[in-house]
């Protein structure tokens, strides 16, 4: 069974009520993305001029936690519109498309999330959708089979994926701005616990805030979770103010080390450095000898060890850092 993760920045049950209460609701609360939300109050500012009902497809990409979802609502509230939410797996048939594209109202967003793992009939199904607002639906089977044409209100898409790449280039080409979230500067984060801690009504000392921000792996998922779980260890000390003690020991409670790693993270570096002999070793190999599986060590644990430079992704494989020995030297 898997080990609960406190630094995985994809999403828990728990996070879904905080992430609820904590999400910014205007592109001005909206703590760092800076180039995105330039560009996309550009977008929606010229479409306001025109008098359009809707902007063009918009697609994000990048990591999980770093704010697609929150920046899709922003989008909908700021033009006005209502917005509905998929996952791209739960869309399995042509009648789940059909049903979620008639039922829109006109101007409305139409998020879908993980859109790399929509099926891929129905992927082909939406691209007339997205460029003339209609559907052409194939009604029976055989020779008698027929296709009807239907009408969908003019809506804009928003698709999230963390995976590019995975996404087929005639969908690709069919969005009319592509952005990419990017990891958050450690300012911003520290600007986010602030929020969040003003909005929970959590007292809390500026050194603690630093150290939450530099565990927190540079993203806000992540961060608003350990504020969470640094209140409640404050809280039952009996504290009324989070102090920086308070959080170092509840990190270490939570077994979270000063770079953010997990015991998960600390494993893929330990079994690299002593079955390996630092690398390089392949995604397959380093699977079996860390009992991890490979999709786990590629979405959740390598980015962020390849971003801190702990980990070298080679041709011939992965290749432990001189910085990530150190590392797990000072925590042995
Ligand atoms: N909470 C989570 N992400 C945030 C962000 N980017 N700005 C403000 N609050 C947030």
């Amino acid at each position: 069974m898997q080990k609960e993760r406190r630094v995985s920045p994809q999403t828990k049950k728990e996070d879904e009520v905080l992430d609820l209460a904590l999400r910014p609701q205007s592109f001005s609360q909206y703590i760092g993305q800076e180039k995105i939300k330039k560009n996309i109050s550009i977008i929606i500012e010229a479409a306001k001029k025109r008098k359009e009902a809707c902007i063009e497809h918009i697609l994000f990409y990048g990591g999980s936690g770093l704010g697609k979802t929150t920046l899709s609502y922003i989008v909908a509230k700021e033009m006005g519109s209502g917005i509905r939410v998929i996952a791209g797996p739960s869309i399995k048939k042509a009648g789940d498309l059909a049903a979620i594209l008639t039922n829109l109202r006109e101007g409305d967003v139409l998020f879908i999330d993980e859109i790399h793992r929509m099926n891929r009939v129905c992927e082909e199904m939406i691209y007339p959708a997205m460029e003339e607002f209609k559907l052409n639906l194939i009604i029976g089977n055989g020779p008698m089979a027929r296709t009807m044409e239907l009408k969908v209100p003019r809506f804009t898409l928003i698709g999230a994926t963390t995976r590019l790449a995975f996404l087929s280039s005639p969908l690709r080409s069919r969005f009319g701005g592509t952005f990419r979230v990017e990891n958050y500067k450690k300012n911003e984060i520290e600007e986010i616990i602030k929020r969040s801690s003003s909005l929970l009504d959590i007292k809390i000392k500026n050194d603690a805030v630093k150290l939450i921000a530099s565990c927190s792996r540079f993203n806000p998922r992540v961060a608003n979770r350990l504020l969470k779980r640094v209140r409640d260890f404050s809280e039952v000390e009996g504290n009324k103010t989070v102090s920086r003690k308070d959080a170092q020991e509840a990190l270490s409670f939570l077994d979270i080390d000063e770079m953010g790693l997990e015991s998960g993270d600390r494993k893929i570096l330990q079994t690299l450095e002593e079955k390996f002999s630092g690398g390089p070793a392949g995604l397959h190999s380093l699977s079996i000898a860390s009992s991890e599986e490979k999709e786990t060590i590629i979405d959740i644990y390598e980015p962020y060890l390849v971003q801190i430079g702990f980990i070298k992704r080679t041709p011939r494989g992965r290749v432990i850092t001189e910085k990530a020995k150190k590392h797990l030297k000072t925590i042995k």
